[in-house]
Parts: C-alpha cells; sequence; structure tokens
C-alpha cells in the first residue's frame, strides 16, 4: 500500500470535497496518510480528522512561516496533543528563507524550541526547510541528536542529503521528483539508499506530472513511485514497498496500526 507521510486535508482547497476525497483513499490504494500541521489552527482540524478515519495520521508544529503566532502556552497545547494516539510526530517546523516572512532568529528560537519538545516527548520531526540549508543543517546538528526524522519536499544537494541519511534521517520526495526542472531531486534519488526514501504529496500543493500546477492529492503518489523506480531502475512495487516500511519506521507504526 502507498504511505503518503506528509499531506495537508485540513487546507481550505479541500473543504468542497474532503470527505468524498478520504473515502476513496483506500479503495485507490492509499494506505496510510500522516496530516502535517502547519498553523496553530489546523491541529484541531486534523485531530478530528485523525479521529474519522481509521488511516489518517497527524503531526503538531508550527511551520516557519507562521512562528510569529508561537507563545509557551500554545507549546503547552501541543505537548497535550502530543500525547493523543494518533499524533505521531512533531511539525512541519524549520527555517524558510525564501518567503522569509518570519525574522531568522525568531525562526531559529521556534525551530530549537520544537526540537527539543519533540525531544522531551521521544517523537519523531518532520523539517521544513528552504534555501537555509547552512542554518538548518547547524541547528539539527547541535539540537536534533537522538531524534529521529524526514527532511521533507528535499530540494537541496545530494551531498547534503547523504549528509542526513548518516544522521538517520528519511528524505521525503513528493511530485518535484517529476518535473523538467527536478534534476537535483532525481540526482538525490539515485544516489540515496531506497531504505532511505519516503513518498509525500505536500497536498494541497506540488502535484506531479501531468497535474503540474492543479491542485495535488494522494492520489497522484503513483506518478512519484513511478519516476523513483525509473530512476533507481527498480520495479515499482519495489518502491511501494519499501517507501511503506520507512514511513512505518519513521512515525513508530506497526503493520496493525
Ligand atoms: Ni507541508
Amino acid at each position: 500500500m502507498i504511505f503518503d507521510t506528509h499531506a495537508h486535508y485540513d487546507d481550505k482547497q479541500f473543504d468542497t470535497d474532503r470527505e468524498e476525497l478520504l473515502e476513496r483513499m483506500e479503495a485507490e490504494g492509499i494506505g496510510a496518510i500522516v496530516n502535517a500541521g502547519s498553523t496553530i489552527e489546523s491541529w484541531d482540524k486534523i485531530k478530528v480528522l485523525t479521529e474519522r478515519y481509521p488511516f489518517v495520521y497527524g503531526s503538531v508544529g508550527v511551520h516557519p512561516d507562521e512562528v510569529g503566532t508561537l507563545s509557551e502556552e500554545a507549546l503547552q497545547k501541543m505537548a497535550a496533543l502530543l500525547d493523543c494516539e494518533k499524533i505521531v510526530a512533531v511539525g512541519e517546523i524549520g527555517l524558510d528563507y525564501y518567503w522569509d516572512k518570519e525574522a531568522h532568529d525568531l525562526q531559529k528560537k521556534w525551530f530549537i524550541r520544537q526540537l527539543e519538545l519533540a525531544g522531551e516527548k521521544g517523537m519523531p520531526v518532520i523539517i521544513h526547510s528552504r534555501e537555509a540549508a547552512a542554518d538548518t543543517m547547524e541547528i539539527m546538528q547541535r539540537h536534533a541528536r537522538g531524534i529521529r526524522g524526514v527532511i521533507h519536499c528535499y530540494s537541496y544537494s545530494p551531498e547534503m542529503a547523504r549528509e542526513y541519511v548518516k544522521m538517520g534521517y528519511y528524505i521525503g520526495v513528493g511530485g518535484v521528483v517529476t518535473f523538467k526542472n527536478g534534476r537535483k531531486l532525481k540526482e538525490t534519488v539515485k544516489e540515496i539508499p531506497l531504505e532511505s526514501i519516503v513518498l509525500e504529496t505536500d497536498c494541497p500543493y506540488l502535484a506531479p506530472e501531468p497535474f503540474r500546477g492543479k491542485r495535488n492529492a494522494s492520489l497522484y503518489l503513483p506518478y512519484v513511485a513511478k519516476e523513483i523506480a525509473a530512476i533507481k531502475e527498480i520495479t515499482y512495487e519495489e518502491v511501494i514497498q519499501q517507501t511503506e516500511i520507512n514511513a512505518r519506521k519513521l512515525y513508530n507504526l506497526s503493520k496493525g496500526d
């Protein structure tokens, strides 16, 4: 079965057909989805989705673009939600110097605080990092010792991916790998072991070819898996099977969960 390690079904782009869409997933081979948190408002919506659909899990965290809304009080709420059975990770957290919506110092402060919370709770992290390669690596090396997780929507060099793999991190691969200008990610996929790759959509964003620019959904993950299989010269089934095993290890979920 296909495991989508990063989706945002709480997004308003799904308001018109969320139920209809999620009800089709299992029949279409999508066996598990982790709905990633990005804002404080997203957390409750995610919890409801995890209660409603057996195959939906959640994570809670605040995206670097949104850390201006964070407070110690909000962090306490986050800590309480992390005790819920189907909340399986802290994320997405990190640094974003591309949109650059919050001061770098503030982004770093809350990135570190959320990493520390994951460490205290013994939970994996979902890392978002855009145009902040050096600062992200520095913080990870200093504050993420002993924490496991995924570098979601990986966009840096193959060399840096190997470094994260050595640290025990998974590399999240989504629609970008099918893009004509996705050469760097294709190289990364070629260079790192399949055992370190997880599938993700980041839906509603980043739909793979031939749907680029449209609303993304987990149903399009076969296009991503096919591209990975072609790059690594292995079968589609191998990609699906191994990435599911990887995703379950990442989020500490066993087969029957
Ligand atoms: Ni995301």
